[in-house]
């Protein structure tokens, strides 16, 4: 049994970045909204709890409360911002509104800590940490002590030893909080008394132990995009079933410049398993034959995709069990609002109702992008497939505007085959969380030789994010921007100028359609 720690989301910003900190600590955790009931807390027999931050005062009509009865279970638990406040308030301590007062206070705090609190044992006395608050504790619940002040805040951190019931008004998961993770550790290890046991090679041994029970001698079916969450799930059911595993590959033409022999090839060369490409460019390039507008494009796509890839499966493979390549971010419940409900994700696949499978396998559900990566690597995969930038699904569909031909595809491919070389030989494309070319459909006058052109416009983006819902137009140095220009207009026929995308999102996104 698998130890684990429970992190009751109270719908604020940072959660999961909590609960990637507690797993890098080594301790396996689940995030859980609020609404979910003790029983089911005690079912799970976690080895604490951490409330999360949330946006809401305690005193809001709409906030997210908890039954106080948590308090006496005897599980630890750890109340980080209004997690802290929640602990407070529902235990007869007493927080101030921001109404009544403003000692708010918003980033990186001078923190004094008391050094007979666990949680900050062996740390220097001081130092920084992340405030994010506008309500303040300002009187703790009988039997608690202050274990931290700020200037402003005259309980940053407060403790019942004894019950094992901690909280903290500062962020310890954001890494501006010095020691944060240090913080959590001892939390984990000195008050939940975790061993420790969440690790890659026991998770891919589990795992293999796991496919193999469920599976026996029956076969699996796997849609392979040749992105990093089907391929390391591929990998891992190799690993468990060898060639009972059937990874299924549809090749619309839409990938990048050599995209579909380049994964062919790795898995076929690495990986003891059937491997199906079904190369069918000629039938998306006829279904999107004058198509122009974005929308209806990934619709077209879309469908059609669904079309080939379930007719293939469904008269070889239509039996056994399917898998795909779910993982965890993809199936969180939201503990914002109401409707928490789990995200319908492009990772998750609508199954004909005609195919009826044994079950569905997801062998990385429970994991992180990042715990994805090292099992992958522990696998044996490619570090560039791996490590690879996010590619839509739609693939170079929504990169070429405007109607999509095969030699309009094959310009974006080897234009964008340039940046990426380019990018690789000065080492910009690691600094990068994505960068592309697109081809906008606009064509423009320009002189080569002697000779008047009028040929069409390659623009390059490029973003730095860390989550994708906002990003940073990346400032790439001006000699690599020209050297890609300067190639792409050589080397690519019926390309005669480069732009460069200086829009950030919002207002723009990151996809051009
Ligand atoms: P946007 O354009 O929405 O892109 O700012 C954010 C991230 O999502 C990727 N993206 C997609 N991924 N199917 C996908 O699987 C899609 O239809 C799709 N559209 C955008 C995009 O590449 C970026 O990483």
């Amino acid at each position: 049994m698998k130890e684990t720690v429970i992190v009751l989301d109270f719908g604020g910003q940072y959660n999961q970045l909590i609960a990637r900190r507690v797993r890098e600590c080594g301790v396996y955790c689940e995030i859980l909204p609020y609404k979910v009931s003790l029983e089911r807390i005690k079912e799970i027999d976690p080895k604490g709890i951490i409330f999360t931050g949330g946006p809401n005062s305690v005193y809001d009509e709409s906030s997210p409360h908890y039954t106080p009865d948590i308090f006496s279970i005897g599980v630890p638990i750890l109340g980080i911002c209004y997690g802290c406040q929640l602990m407070a308030y529902s235990l007869g301590g007493t927080v101030v509104s921001a109404a009544d007062n403003s000692v708010s206070e918003y980033g990186k705090t001078e923190t004094g800590y008391s050094d007979d609190c666990v949680i900050f044992s062996g740390l220097p006395k001081s130092g920084i940490s992340w405030m994010s608050h506008r309500d303040y504790i300002s009187k703790v619940p009988d039997g608690f002590k202050v274990t931290a002040t700020t200037a402003h805040c005259p309980v940053a951190a407060m403790a019942d030893a004894e019950k094992k019931l901690y909280g903290v008004q500062f962020h310890p998961e954001v890494n501006h909080t010095e020691h944060g993770k240090e913080m959590l550790k001892s939390f984990l290890y000195d008050v939940c008394g975790c061993a420790g046991n969440w690790k890659m090679d026991s998770f891919i041994e589990d795992a293999v132990e796991q496919i193999k029970a469920q599976v026996r001698d029956r076969g699996v079916v796997l849609g392979l995009s040749g992105g990093v969450d089907s391929s390391v799930a591929a990998a891992l059911l190799s690993k468990a079933i060898g060639k009972q595993l059937t990874c299924v590959f549809v090749d619309q033409g839409l990938m990048r410049k050599n995209e579909g022999d380049y994964v062919e090839e790795t898995f076929t060369r690495l990986f003891d398993m059937n491997f199906i490409r079904i190369n069918c460019q000629d039938e998306f390039l006829s279904k999107l034959k004058g198509v122009t507008d974005p929308e209806e494009k990934r619709g077209i796509i879309g469908e059609e995709f669904y079309n080939v890839f379930w007719n293939r499966i469904r008269d070889e493979y239509g039996s056994g069990f399917f898998a795909q390549g779910t993982i965890y971010p993809d199936r969180i419940e939201s503990g914002k609002g109401d409707a928490a409900k789990i995200k319908t994700h492009h990772n998750q696949v609508e199954i004909p109702k005609d195919i009826k499978f044994e079950g569905i396998i997801e062998p990385l559900k429970d994991l992180f992008k990042d715990e994805v990566r090292a099992v992958g690597e522990k696998l044996g995969l490619p570090r560039e497939l791996v490590w690879r930038q996010p590619f839509p699904g739609p693939g170079l569909g929504v990169r070429v505007i405007g109607e999509i031909t095969a030699e309009r595809v094959k310009t974006l491919q080897e234009a964008d085959a340039i940046l990426r070389d380019e990018m690789d030989k000065c080492g910009y494309a690691e600094k990068m969380s994505q960068f592309f070319a697109v081809l906008p459909g606009v064509r423009t006058v320009g002189v080569m030789g002697d000779a008047r052109t009028y040929d069409e416009l390659i623009a390059i983006r490029a973003v730095t994010t860390d989550d994708f819902m906002t990003a940073d137009w990346a400032k790439i140095p001006y000699d690599i921007l020209g050297k890609v220009s300067n190639r792409i207009i050589n080397e690519v026929e019926h390309v005669n100028r480069v732009v460069y995308d200086i829009t950030s999102k919002p207002p723009g996104t990151v996809e051009w359609e």
